[in-house]
């Protein structure tokens, strides 16, 4: 792979241009969604998505996420049922990704769904994702653009720090404002599943079916290679539900306590997510153990302690 500084476009029209040119000819463009930054390609092209795997230097070939404008859009890939119907009127665009089976003549590429006959879809909202999408015209495969078992970029400056060299171009528009990927809930079988929680809360989704997700650990051996423990890991050691730091720590905050860096002083959940990535790249740019204060567990607090009790996990696994 060319050794090449990426390019960092702003989202005015010759940027988006420029971006979606790149994409157009196979490479790869990091972008900003309202979750994390992604890291583009062209979901039609093997050629293409290869590429982002040997970017992030993903181990094995975990399946992507595709990103389209709209639900007509989705539509051409996979199979719809009412219950994606549902989903979709009350939550795209925005931070919620939707499995279903892939439909006859799906046109995406094999190396995205890791050989699955079902794909991860969703809509984003962010502007520039969206004016990116219709620049380019197609689907868009996008994992998060960090190296695999990193934290997940929510800025241009982290997408850089991670995978400088090895892309062609960042769009750059800030920090993203939901700060956790996206919530995956899986349909391609009867009942509706919790394949990842994320930006938007488990609760508001349940309202809107009338019923429960089951888990992941209720069904028998689910299709999410992604989930790997030591995924959102930073390079020091996390620990968590702290509620005193020990000798040659780091305190991440949570609500009004003594430490280094605060999540959300007056213990705002949103907030929370928004800043969790950007404070444990900060923090991991110490190179000290981070301790971390406990946080409920509720609303998007359920995805915050996911990513926190993956960070705390043991490394061994890659
Ligand atoms: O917010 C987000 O979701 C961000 C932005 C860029 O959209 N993307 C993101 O992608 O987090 P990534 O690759 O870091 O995580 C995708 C997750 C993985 O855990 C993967 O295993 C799961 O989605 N996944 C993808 N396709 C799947 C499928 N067909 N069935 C089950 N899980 C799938
Ligand atoms: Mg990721």
């Amino acid at each position: 792979m060319d050794e090449l500084r990426p390019a960092i476009l702003s989202p005015d029209h010759a940027g988006l241009a420029r971006a979606a040119s790149l994409l157009q000819r196979g490479e790869l463009v990091a972008f900003p969604t309202e979750t994390v930054y992604g890291l583009g390609a062209d979901a039609r092209s093997g050629r293409a998505v290869a590429r982002i795997f040997a970017a992030k230097d993903r181990p094995s070939f975990n399946p992507l996420i595709v990103h389209v404008t709209d639900r007509k859009a989705a539509e051409r890939h996979v199979r719809w049922n009412d219950t994606a119907d549902r989903l979709a009127t009350a939550f795209w665009p925005g931070p919620l990704t939707l499995v279903l089976p892939l439909k006859d003549g799906h046109g995406i590429a094999s190396l995205v769904t890791a050989g699955l006959d079902t794909l991860a879809i969703r809509v984003p909202a962010h502007p520039a994702a969206q004016q990116l999408l219709r620049a380019f015209d197609g689907p868009l495969a996008a994992p998060s653009a960090n190296p695999s078992g990193r934290i997940s970029p929510t800025s241009a400056a982290h997408v850089l720090a991670g995978l400088d060299g090895r892309i062609a171009a960042i769009l750059d528009d800030g920090p993203c404002a939901v700060g956790l990927e996206s919530t995956i809930v899986g349909l391609s079988s009867d009942d509706p599943v919790l394949l990842r929680p994320g930006g938007l809360a488990v609760e508001q989704i349940e309202a809107v079916l009338g019923q429960p997700l089951l888990r992941r650990s209720e069904v028998s051996p689910l299709n999410a290679p992604g989930q790997i423990s030591s995924h959102y890991a930073p390079a020091a050691s996390v620990r968590l539900n702290a509620q005193m730091a020990r000798p040659g720590e780091l305190v991440l905050g949570f609500g009004p306590v003594v430490c280094d860096l605060n999540l959300s002083p007056t213990g705002d959940l949103a907030e929370a997510a928004a800043n969790l990535f950007s404070h444990l790249h900060q923090l991991d740019a110490r190179g000290q153990p981070i301790a971390v204060s406990p946080i409920p567990g509720h609303g998007l607090g359920a995805a915050i302690n996911d990513r926190l009790s993956r960070a705390a996990a043991c490394r061994d696994i890659v």
